[in-house]
């Protein structure tokens, strides 16, 4: 493939992205914005009640970066239990899609942010305080 900026991952993951859409009986559902450009993340998972993600989906609007740093994140979650989804950081996604370029981190950051908030969402939907997922952190 030619050199560019990105990986073939990365071009991979935004020409085809995995797990796009929603989901309507998601019970975690995290927006988040990037004040960097704009751009916004739309995160949902199901979780089960064992706490496992049965079934996660995203809509971004936003950059080629954010759209396969997304796409990687959902690969990265679906079938793991909500303790280890909290531990996914934006650097692991990365890491994933063999790196980004340095102006594009921040992309990857949305996702990583976007998945706190679900859960978030998800903890208090169930009457839990969602501060615990930073204490999670
Ligand atoms: Fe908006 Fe990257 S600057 S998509
Ligand atoms: Fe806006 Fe990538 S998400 S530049």
């Amino acid at each position: 493939m030619a050199k560019g900026p990105y990986s073939d991952k990365v071009m991979d993951h935004f020409m085809n992205p995995r797990n796009m859409g929603e989901i309507e009986d998601a019970n975690a559902i995290g927006e988040v914005g990037n004040p960097a450009c704009g751009d916004v993340m739309k995160l949902y998972m199901k979780i089960n009640d064992e706490g496992v993600v049965e079934d996660v989906k995203f809509k971004t609007f936003g950059c080629g970066a954010a759209i396969a740093s997304s796409s990687m994140a959902t690969e990265l979650i679906k079938g793991r239990k909500v303790e280890e989804v909290l531990e996914l950081t934006n650097e692991a996604i990365v890491e994933a899609l063999d790196g980004l370029p340095p102006a594009k981190i921040h992309c990857s950051v949305m996702a990583e942010e976007a998945i706190e908030a679900a859960l978030k969402d998800y903890y208090s939907r169930m009457g839990k305080d969602p501060k615990i997922v930073d204490e999670m952190k």
